[in-house]
């Protein structure tokens, strides 16, 4: 086998189907291209209908629109995700808010929609889509850390909690699907320009400070995050799960 057959072999996502959350903006609208250009047909769920449709124009890639914080009917939404191209086989949760409140201003109701997007989201997703994976005999889900899975942050109390829930949440859902074929894992991203970050990008000494903090000098750019997206949705993970991996430039390990 030749070097190309041999990584296509591994790493192609030809014949797969990928749903990403959070597709209109940012990691998960980067992520969706990506899968999308290493063969995934990709169903792209977000609010914007518009942003989600921009998307469709570059590949083979089908826009779902969805409010994720507020589905009844999670059983029903798999029936729609599975509508564009069949049975989803890779799953990305990357939809999520960081209203970053001051502990004193953090309502029950910003807890909850932080908790529920974040955490809750992921796992009612997944769940309803492993019935199809299970079909299908494989099924590679990836879910989105943070930093702040592993340290505090400033206004970070209720979106740290969930971050640091996510990490757990891989490892159970690891732990409840691998034997049949289902591998789980998380990408911990470091500091990334979009949306979610404007206020960190926004304020030059804080973007220094952060970038400042990893072992390599600088800040993430979305296509750091390509090799490691491939990776863990292709069948090249196959016996890799419940696993968190840090895309942060050595932020952690400083
Ligand atoms: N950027 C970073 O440096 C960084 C670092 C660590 C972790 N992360 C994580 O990476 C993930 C993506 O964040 P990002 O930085 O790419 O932020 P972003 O650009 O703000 O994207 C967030 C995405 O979530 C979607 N979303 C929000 N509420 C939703 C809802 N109710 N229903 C459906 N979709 C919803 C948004 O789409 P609509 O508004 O169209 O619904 C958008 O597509 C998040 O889990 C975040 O915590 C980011």
């Amino acid at each position: 086998m030749g070097s190309a057959e041999f990584i296509g072999t591994l790493f192609s996502l030809e014949g797969r189907v990928a749903v990403v959350t959070g597709a209109s903006s940012g990691i998960g609208r980067h992520m969706a291209g990506v899968l999308s250009g290493a063969g995934a047909k990709v169903v792209a769920v977000a609010r914007r209908k518009d942003r989600l449709e921009s998307l469709v124009d570059e590949g083979q890639i089908a826009a779902v629109p969805a409010d994720l914080s507020s589905v009844g009917d999670y059983d029903a939404l798999a029936a729609d995700l599975a509508e564009p191209f069949g049975a989803p086989d890779i799953l990305i949760n990357a939809a999520g808010v960081n209203f970053r409140e001051p502990a004193d201003d953090i309502t029950p109701e910003s807890w909850q929609a932080t908790l529920h997007l974040n955490l809750s989201v992921p796992f009612f997703v997944a769940r309803a889509l492993v019935p199809g994976m299970l079909e299908k005999g494989a099924g590679n889900i990836i879910n989105i850390a943070s930093l702040q899975s592993y340290r505090a942050f400033e206004k970070g109390m209720a979106y740290g909690a969930s971050k640091g829930g996510i990490t757990q949440l891989t490892r159970a859902m690891a732990q409840a699907w691998s034997k049949d074929g289902i591998v789980a894992n998380a990408i911990a991203p470091g500091f990334f320009p979009t949306e979610l970050t404007a206020p960190v990008f926004g304020d030059d000494a804080l973007s220094r400070h952060h970038a400042d903090a990893t072992a390599i000098g600088r800040n993430g750019e979305l296509t750091d995050l390509d090799g490691t997206t491939v990776f863990l949705a292709s069948r090249g993970a196959a016996y890799v799960t419940g696993q968190v991996v840090a895309v942060d430039g050595g932020y952690l390990a400083t």
